[in-house]
């Protein structure tokens, strides 16, 4: 078993190319499934979440061929309308193929999605939303069996703006005939650079990045070249690790509109932020400012993915922070593991107090789930003496060696 080690305490000093976003590129392999001419998707991160996408338009009959962060993708023999247990357990996207599937297909056969265990994570808005869409669908033990001769356009009122919901009406909406509109719509960058590809490809798709989307259907798709955007969650994750250890980062191919709000609250905590055209500068020499209270909220609101990392960064600021994740129901699973390391933090149901103190010191600590493991990254390259990290599968789900990442900007950190 693989895990990562650390000697803190170092300040952190380079520029980082930010990696092609993870939660942009899950749904754009998904949306080639509804293309029968060639995509070529650049800037695609090197992930185990990418690679079981790949490995489910494999699966399917698709050929994927992958070589230095380029995608190509051919789907035009595409036979297979099911996706195996062991893929759809693999990562949470595995549900956004549900909606292509279904809409080159007529039909599909998956179970339910894996994905980091933060919560129960349903698919019932994904569900309601496709009936509501003309689809059929019959759950039988633990399998979700659609047939859906044809999609009947909608209006379909999102109960809450699911990023994958919204997504994967996008996607089954696409090839259709007549207007689907999706109300109260996730806004995320990720939607948008989603809408792009499509509309790429050749469909007729606006809205995205507000809470309106509108769908006019279109019969064929034609044969497309994109560019992923950057990934906004990585560069926070680079962010926090420079403002709490120390130092002067350049974030490198980063959009700053995207991370708009963080770089704000990293301001308030102390920092220099400087933002110049696809690149945003931290610089920190002193110790953090608790922030008061820090509440998640669906985009443009603080991303829910950003709180474990910014709890580890404010672990040892001066002041305190509650935090309050309204977005999953446990997502909380750093904390015991911070708490090894020092760190004064009272949980209680959403709400997660924090009390920065002087140092925290390593420790051996283990990974849970995707950004909580990063945030531990973070906690042991600010920790005096070492840490040591098990469960690092998780954090590879996201990020591209992440040791590789903070070794070059000084971090002694290594991957056993
Ligand atoms: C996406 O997950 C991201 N994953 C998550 O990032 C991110 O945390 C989340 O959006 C919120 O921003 C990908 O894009 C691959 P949701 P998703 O549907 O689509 C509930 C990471 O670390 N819900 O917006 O699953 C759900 O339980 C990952 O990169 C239903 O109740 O998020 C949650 O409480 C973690 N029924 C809330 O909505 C549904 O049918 C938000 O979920 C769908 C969702």
């Amino acid at each position: 078993m693989s895990k990562i080690i650390i000697c803190g305490g170092r300040k952190l000093d380079g520029e980082v190319n930010v990696q092609g976003s993870k939660n942009a590129v899950l749904p754009i392999l998904a949306a080639t499934i509804l293309n029968e001419e060639e995509c070529v998707v650049h800037n695609c991160p090197d992930l185990a979440d990418t690679r079981s996408g790949f490995e489910i338009i494999r699966q399917l009959g698709g050929k994927v061929s992958f070589c230095d962060h380029t995608a190509v993708i051919k789907t035009e023999n595409m036979k297979r309308h099911e996706i195996s247990g062991e893929l759809m357990c693999s990562m949470r996207s595995s549900v956004l193929f549900l909606g292509p599937i279904i809409s080159r297909c007529g039909q599909a056969v998956i179970s339910y999605p894996g994905g980091c265990a933060i919560g129960l994570r349903p698919i019932d808005l994904h569900l309601k939303a496709f009936k509501e869409l003309g689809v059929k669908i019959e759950e039988v033990g633990g399998y979700i069996y659609c047939k859906a001769d044809r999609i009947r356009p909608a209006t379909v009122n999102l109960l809450f703006p699911s990023v994958g919901a919204t997504e994967n009406i996008m996607l089954l909406a696409t090839v259709s005939r007549g207007e689907t509109m999706i109300v109260n719509a996730a806004r995320e960058p990720e939607i948008v650079d989603l809408q792009n590809f499509l509309n790429r490809m050749g469909a007729k798709i606006s809205g995205a990045g507000t809470e309106i989307i509108r769908i006019i259907g279109v019969e064929k798709l034609k044969k497309v070249e994109y560019n992923i955007i950057s990934d906004r969650i990585f560069a926070t994750t680079c962010a926090c690790a420079a403002a709490c250890c120390g130092g002067d980062v350049v974030l490198r191919n980063m959009e700053p509109e995207h991370i708009r709000l963080i770089i704000s609250m990293l301001k308030d905590s102390g920092c220099k932020v400087v933002s110049g055209e696809n690149h945003v500068r931290i610089q920190n020499s002193e110790r953090l400012l608790g922030l008061g209270k820090i509440m998640t909220s669906p985009y443009p609101g603080f991303p829910t993915d950003a709180q474990a990392l910014f709890m580890s960064a404010l672990a040892t600021a001066d002041g305190t922070t509650v935090f309050v994740e309204n977005i999953f129901e446990s997502r909380y699973k750093h904390v015991a593991e911070l708490i090894k390391m020092g760190a004064d933090i009272i949980v209680d149901g959403r709400l997660a107090a924090v009390t920065g103190c002087n140092y925290i010191q390593g420790a051996k600590i283990c990974a849970g789930d995707l950004r909580g493991g990063a945030a531990l990254v973070i906690a042991g390259l600010s920790a005096i003496g070492d840490t040591e990290i098990t469960g690092i599968e998780h954090i590879d789900r996201g990020y591209e060696r992440i040791e590789n990442v903070f070794s070059a900007l000084g971090a002694s950190i290594k991957r056993k």
